[in-house]
């Protein structure tokens, strides 16, 4: 049995875990969201300074959360993109210095695999093959998986603009409300009617190659004209404008993500990424998934949103399916689209 440990750095969360034959051993995550709440957004600078600042620290947390020891880590997997280049070359300078240190393996691995991978920590190995669909800050996909150690990822559709996660953000913002915005929102929606507001659902009934795309720009414009329009007369309450985003955002996931899962025989819908940990989106998911007769897999609130378990979730799949590990020299690559699970 190879212990693997997983280093993540692709945004604002520096997180290491530790993973063998499937099962989480220990983690730990440090947050520099605090630092960047005044900006709105993440400041690459910041986070790259803070994952430098927190990785040594994590990295004992962690050893210490699993009970084991550097000396007991048999292979370092760790996040290569995409994300934030500066932040990214802190994990990756990490995870090389540690491979060298310790002459273990490394493997570059892909954050989405990562969020993907999360899931098996807590369910178990996926079913070959299964419906992803992944929503995070900057992603929002919907994917047909196979053996992501092995088999590259059948791209559906993804966002033409912004990603749910980015759209939940920027309308926190137009609200008045902190960032991250994703659980700010969920937060005050659950005093909100989310039929108050007849938000627009892009793409909906789109066909062809519009089929699994999504968009959520429009929606956000929408949202931002209802403040708008608002500020003389007061407009609806932010409750209720939050709740009725939400719904729009959430009834385009699951029925997007449930018409792919009908099309292709798929009888496992995963659903992952930050967005992923939304209680609404959870609620409505599972309503819809049985009422279509499909298996519903979403992760734990702790392994939707970024963090270093499940980048060693992949190292750990990729070890047992015997991958060749990275050449040491590989570099971190901010915009690479998920193909395989292994970089390089
Ligand atoms: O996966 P993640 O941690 O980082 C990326 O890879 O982007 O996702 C972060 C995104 C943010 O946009 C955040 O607002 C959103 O996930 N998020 C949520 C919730 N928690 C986090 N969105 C909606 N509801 C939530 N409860
Ligand atoms: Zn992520």
């Amino acid at each position: 049995m190879t212990i693997v440990l997983g280093i993540e750095t692709s945004c604002d969360e520096t997180g290491v875990g530790l993973v063998a034959d499937g099962r989480l051993l220990g983690a730990a995550l440090s947050s520099s969201m605090d630092e960047h709440a005044r900006f709105g957004g993440v400041v690459p600078e910041i986070a790259a300074r803070a994952h430098a600042d927190a990785m040594t620290s994590v990295l004992d947390a962690a050893l210490a959360d699993a009970g084991v020891g550097l000396d007991d880590v048999g292979a370092i997997a760790v996040t290569a993109g995409p994300g934030l280049a500066t932040a990214l070359h802190v994990g990756v300078g990490a995870a090389k210095a540690l491979a060298l240190a310790l002459d273990r393996p490394v493997y570059a691995v892909h954050h989405l695999a990562g969020h993907i991978a999360a899931d098996t920590l807590e369910h178990g190995p996926l079913p070959d093959p299964c419906m992803v669909l992944v929503v995070s800050g900057g992603h929002t996909s919907l994917l047909l998986v196979r053996d992501l150690a092995r088999e590259p990822v059948l791209h559906l559709g993804d966002t033409i603009d912004d990603a749910a996660g980015e759209a939940f953000d920027k309308v926190a913002r137009i609200l008045g409300l902190g960032y991250p915005g994703g659980p700010e929102i969920s937060r005050v929606s659950v005093d909100g009617d989310p039929t108050a507001l007849r938000f627009p659902r892009a793409l909906l009934g789109a066909g062809g190659d519009r089929r699994y795309a999504f968009s959520f720009s429009g929606l956000k414009t929408a949202a931002a004209r209802v403040v708008e329009a608002g500020r003389a007369d007061g407009g609806p309450p932010v409750a209720d404008v939050a709740a009725s985003f939400q719904e729009a955002v959430v009834d385009v996931l699951t029925t997007k993500a449930l018409a792919a899962c009908a099309d292709h025989g798929v009888g496992t819908l995963v659903v992952v990424g930050g967005v992923a940990a939304n209680p609404r989106l959870r609620a409505v998911a599972a309503e819809r998934c049985a009422e279509a007769g499909v298996v519903l897999r979403v992760p734990r609130p702790g392994l939707c949103t970024d963090n270093g378990a499940m980048i060693a979730a992949v190292g750990d799949q990729l070890v047992r399916a015997d991958r060749p590990p990275s050449p040491l020299d590989f570099s971190a690559r901010p915009s690479v689209e998920l193909q395989l699970s292994l970089l390089t």
